[in-house]
């Protein structure tokens, strides 16, 4: 399976989000990389699947502080859109973890499409209220 390669196409021009989606980017990489190599050693697997979910939901809690200042019109969308990829992705660590099956191209394939588009659409569109707005971190809820 082909690697995700990171471009300027994903900067959003905030930093510390193109850190943390760079971040996000190697970690499905080592996935990638796990399934290309045959890698079925399950408690490996898991820990990178549970690294991935961990460092989703700090990334979302750092967007999160963004999200809810000033009047962001696309608000309920983009926590939505973070919801169901973090149900979708407990899903499949749920049925990796019942022995359903191993690191699958259903798993990565999701993950390459989901952060693609989210970052491309939705944190694109939450950037340019960064930046239009001024805002800046103002710590963790
Ligand atoms: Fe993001
Ligand atoms: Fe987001």
């Amino acid at each position: 399976m082909e690697k995700i390669i990171w471009s300027s196409r994903f900067e959003t021009k905030v930093p510390e989000m193109d850190q943390q989606h760079q971040n996000l980017f190697r970690i499905i990489n080592q996935l990638i990389e796990m399934r290309n190599a045959g890698d079925s050693e399950r408690d490996r697997i898991f820990e990178v699947l549970k690294q991935m979910s961990d460092y989703s939901q700090y990334h979302f809690r750092f967007e999160n502080n963004f999200i809810h200042q000033g009047t962001y019109i696309g608000r309920t969308r983009h926590l939505d859109a973070h919801d169901f990829y973090l149900a979708e992705l407990k899903r499949f660590i749920d049925a990796f973890t019942a022995g359903k099956g191993g690191l699958t191209t259903e798993i990565l394939d999701f993950l390459k499409t989901w952060w693609s588009r989210h970052i491309l659409e939705t944190d694109r569109e939450l950037a340019v209220h960064i930046i239009a707005q001024g805002l800046t971190f103002s710590g963790w809820d």
